[in-house]
């Protein structure tokens, strides 16, 4: 009897089925009123006494794995059921889209060209610091304390000891540069600079800056204006034109401000160029030898130009943007059209 009880654990515990009817004829054939269970219990009342109790242990284990299997067996067919369904599903109906593809923000796009425009001509990127210490801010760049050209931009103190400030220049990662890495140097710095104005059309309390920066021996001014007009003819197309006018900088010396041609009306006069046939893009000029010095490099030895631009200028002048507001206020309604820029 126990050889018969252990045979049909063993049947139980190896049965797979394909069918939901299989399913009921393997619990017709274990557990119903004829079932083969029920025969062993019927045969119950013929084991000798002393056997009962392992016969009678034995003879529940089997009853109840039989009933687990057909529950397994069941929700097995339930399942195989379910995932045949999925045949009647229609793949050719057009999705719904529930998310939607988001895009790249204009000021990123502009970074990223412009950073790919100069690494074609040998720049690497370097990141800087966003609170600054006022000597790499200022002082290191020839403005120290109470000089009149720290009026050019109005600051934000950070309340620290000792006290720090807000960025408001990338010029400040050219110092980190220069103290840390020997010439050659060929290196520009993207990053968010920050000045106390008032929010208009026209200005920004945070904007984006790329700084520029060539070290080596003999370099030229030549050299910067050969970059840059490479930089402006990348960026604007071939047929733009740069001038350089002589301007005023710190930490340059001698220094300018460069101009390209006007991008909507080709140089003949518009609103945008003012009629002018020219717009400003950014700030440059040969590094100061004292500003070499101040960073630790030798001024006897290297030369080396710098320059200075706002991304979001250049942005508004590709995109022909006319408020600055709109890169800081995420109205999808703008950000949307640069998904395929
Ligand atoms: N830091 C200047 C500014 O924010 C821009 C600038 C001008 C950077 C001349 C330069 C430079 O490196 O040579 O107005």
């Amino acid at each position: 009897m126990i050889e018969k009880i252990n045979n049909l654990i063993q049947e139980v515990e190896t049965a797979v089925i394909s069918t939901k009817e299989q399913v009921e004829d393997i619990r017709i054939k274990w557990l119903s009123k004829k079932g083969e269970v029920s025969a062993l219990f019927d045969d119950f009342k013929n084991v000798p006494n002393e056997l009962k109790k392992e016969v009678g242990q034995k003879l529940n284990e089997l009853k109840t794995k039989a009933q687990e299997k057909i529950n397994t067996l069941k929700e097995q067919f339930v399942e195989i059921k379910n995932s045949t369904d999925s045949k009647n599903i229609d793949l050719t109906i057009p999705a719904t889209p529930l998310l939607q593809n988001g895009s790249r923000h204009p000021l990123s796009l502009v970074k990223n060209q412009i950073i790919e425009i100069f690494n074609r001509i040998g720049f690497t990127v370097s990141d800087g610091r966003e609170i600054e210490d006022d000597w790499h801010n200022f002082s290191a760049l020839n403005t120290p304390e109470n000089h009149p050209a720290r009026d050019m931009q109005d600051t934000f103190y950070v309340n620290l000891n000792p006290e720090m400030v807000l960025r408001t220049q990338t010029s400040s990662v050219q110092v980190h540069i220069m103290q840390y890495q020997k010439p050659p140097i060929r290196t520009i710095s993207p990053g968010r600079v920050y000045r106390n104005e008032a929010i208009s059309a026209r200005a920004h309390c945070q904007f984006h800056q790329v700084e520029g920066l060539y070290i080596d021996e003999k370099v030229s001014f030549a050299d910067l204006k050969q970059t840059l007009l490479y930089f402006s003819k990348e960026m604007f197309g071939a047929d733009t034109k740069i001038r350089l006018r002589p301007s005023y900088f710190p930490f340059t010396e001698p220094s300018a401000e460069m101009d390209i041609s006007c991008t909507i009306c080709k140089g003949s006069g518009c609103n945008v160029c003012k009629h002018t046939g020219w717009v400003e893009i950014l700030g440059c000029g040969m590094v100061d030898p004292q500003v070499l010095t101040n960073c630790g490099i030798d001024a006897a030895k290297y030369t080396g130009f710098a320059f200075g631009m706002g991304i979001e200028r250049i942005t508004m002048l590709k995109y022909q943007i006319k408020d600055l507001r709109l890169f800081f206020e995420n109205d999808i309604r703008f950000l949307k059209q640069f998904t395929s820029a």
